[in-house]
């Protein structure tokens, strides 16, 4: 059994569904200690005890990533509890109104403070014990609005703005041995906006845990270099 995962500390956010759920239970797998973070307890006990039952080890952190000081009160306590963190995957996210004229402020501050924010909130308050991991690795999920924009002002804002933020992270992060990638998935099926589950072929809409081996090869990659970005698409929709 690959257990290269054995001994790491991964700290998930939106943990408790569709990709976040599927990158902790491949990386519990892999023998990682997984802390799981999202907002409602509920679903993020039924994904620590999902992964306790195959085996592997979870701890449940509930947290609105966009509220700075549960973020932080959040990062010290995973901090006393496992000291180094090798692994952060910044992953929650909400969908927003789809065009200028649907949204509105609070729209705005909503989409930004969790799916940008959030996403500087933790990391910052997790730096020293990223730092303090021999070789960390932060990955940073966006979509493909954070290439292309689209339609909503507040989605498309925030996956471009983490897109800076992933190289910021990157630049600070050389000099401790810290690697940040950003990845671009296209459709995935996990429900996002309420769409039923199970129904499009493969084809057109990718399986978590699809995306979740292909993170998990980049967490496992030899640690002296790093893939900056990469764009992950169901094969009837390429990028273009
Ligand atoms: N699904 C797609 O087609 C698609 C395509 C491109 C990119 N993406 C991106 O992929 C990521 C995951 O999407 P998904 O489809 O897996 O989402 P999902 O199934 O809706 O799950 C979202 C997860 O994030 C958590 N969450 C939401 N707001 C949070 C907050 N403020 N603080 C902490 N946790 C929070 C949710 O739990 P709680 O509600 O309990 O907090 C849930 O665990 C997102 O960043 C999304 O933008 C998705």
């Amino acid at each position: 059994m690959d257990r290269s995962l054995e001994s790491k500390t991964a700290v998930i956010t939106g943990a408790s569904h569709g990709l976040g759920r599927a990158i902790a239970e491949q990386l519990a797998a892999l023998g990682a200690h997984t802390a799981l973070i999202a907002r409602r307890a509920e679903p993020l006990n039924q994904t620590a005890e999902a992964i306790r039952a195959s085996g592997g080890a979870a701890s449940v952190y509930p947290c609105d990533v966009s509220d700075a000081e549960q973020a932080r009160a959040t990062a010290s306590a995973i901090e006393q509890a496992f000291g180094a963190v090798d692994i952060l995957i910044n992953n929650a996210g909400v969908p927003a109104p789809r065009s200028f004229e649907e949204t509105d402020i609070s729209d705005w501050d909503a989409v930004i403070g969790i799916n940008l924010s959030g996403v500087f909130y933790l990391t910052r308050a997790l730096w020293e014990a990223l730092i303090s991991a021999e070789a960390a690795y932060v990955i940073n999920i966006s979509g493909t609005a954070g290439l292309r924009g689209g339609g909503s002002p507040a989605y498309g804002g925030a996956k471009f703005g983490l897109t800076g933020l992933n190289y910021a992270i990157a630049q600070a992060g050389v000099e401790h041995n810290i690697r940040s990638t950003i990845l671009y998935p296209g459709g995935m099926d996990t429900g996002w906006r309420g769409a039923p589950i199970g129904v499009l072929p493969r084809r057109e809409t990718m399986d978590p845990q699809t995306v979740a081996t292909m993170i998990a090869q980049l967490l496992t990659s030899p640690p002296e270099f790093v893939v900056n970005e990469a764009v992950l698409n169901p094969l009837a929709y390429p990028f273009m």
